[in-house]
């Protein structure tokens, strides 16, 4: 009998403090109801079809290995070096190579050595801030442990998921692959060891939504590298004062404090439009909704993207939206985090 394993994960959004999170500041990330499906079985070789983007590849265990190696090599060069540039465009030039990255990166941390056949689909928009390499990068390890019967804590399945989130951004701060694997609501905060904390956001969350603005130029690794290479008294006093905001949009989510809870959201945008991560359509949509007293900002790496906007009046917010051309969409939040969906 022919065993086929699915398993998904969510996307997510940064209700705030993106970017800032990277250099040790907390961030508030909530899943949402769009998810990355794989579908894994036995197989002769190792066999991926990636359905969204209809293209397919197959391979040897053995080539799978070697490029395993030679990512980790390349990565360790890219850190010393602290320029992951050549990092990305390997990946960018290899056929399907972010989708081989990660299930090289899962067989090497799981020791896998059989080959499977991988069928990738998501609902989670490609490069859009939602974090769809971050969903993919759990499911991956997830449907391959469920596959080969190797019983996984979710530790350990995020500890994989950042190991492939590094090859394809560098030194991401964790906090994407935390919340797609656990799922609701985190608290995340870089550092040895990380704090990882549930969020228990018990107010309805209808009043927010979100738009998409256009798919980013450049890619979540180059934002964050953007941000680095910028004059470190002028980003370290933002990144501060982002991690200012988070802390006190911790208390207003405890409060119920939805007035305040714009302004941070707002504050945060402006900053992060100083540090270079906003386009004009962002900025737009921004303004337009800070004036008829919402808040909005953008999630994610940004530089495009999707963002998260929120208001008490609905409609006058996605009126104020539809306006300027774009489009309000309504998702659930707080979703349940990786799982598995067939055995
Ligand atoms: C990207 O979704 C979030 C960033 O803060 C990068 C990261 O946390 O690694 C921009």
């Amino acid at each position: 009998m022919i065993i086929v394993i699915t398993c998904s994960a969510p996307g997510k959004i940064h209700l705030i403090g993106e970017h800032a999170v990277v250099y040790g500041e907390p961030a508030i990330i909530i899943s949402v109801g769009k998810r990355a499906y794989i579908s894994a079985e036995k197989s002769e070789s190792v066999k991926i079809y990636a359905q969204d983007i209809n293209q397919s590849g197959e391979f040897s265990v053995s080539e799978v290995k070697e490029f395993a190696e030679k990512l980790q090599q390349l990565w360790d060069n890219c850190f010393e070096t602290k320029n992951f540039a050549p990092l990305y465009s390997l990946l960018k030039n290899e056929h399907l190579g972010h989708i081989k990255a990660m299930i090289a990166k899962t067989m090497a941390e799981l020791d896998i050595n059989t080959p499977f056949s991988l069928n990738i689909s998501s609902e989670i928009p490609i490069g859009s801030g939602l974090g769809s390499s971050a969903a993919l990068s759990v499911a991956v390890p997830k449907a391959l442990s469920e596959l080969f019967r190797k019983v996984l804590t979710l530790e350990k399945i995020n500890h994989v998921a950042y190991k492939i989130e590094s090859l394809a951004h560098g030194t991401p701060s964790g906090g994407d692959n935390s919340i797609c694997c656990y799922g609701g609501a985190l608290w995340f905060k870089k550092g040895t060891p990380n704090i990882i904390e549930p969020l228990h956001l018990d107010f309805t969350m209808k009043n927010f939504v979100l738009v998409f603005t256009g798919i980013p130029k450049l890619t979540t690794g180059e934002l964050v590298s953007n941000v680095r290479s910028l004059n470190p008294e002028y980003r370290d006093s933002r990144v501060k004062q982002l991690g200012m905001y988070t802390y006190e949009m911790r208390e207003c989510l405890a409060k119920q404090d939805f007035t305040r809870m714009k302004e941070r959201m707002n504050l945060a945008q402006e900053l992060l439009a100083e540090l270079g991560v906003s386009i004009d359509a962002i900025d737009r949509i921004h303004t337009a909704v800070k004036e008829i007293n919402g808040g909005a900002k953008l999630s994610g790496a940004g530089g495009g993207g999707y963002m998260v906007c929120y208001h008490e009046d609905l409609q006058l917010l996605e009126q104020t939206i539809r306006d300027l051309g774009y489009v309000p969409e309504h998702v659930e939040l707080g979703v349940e985090g990786v799982r598995t969906e067939r055995k």
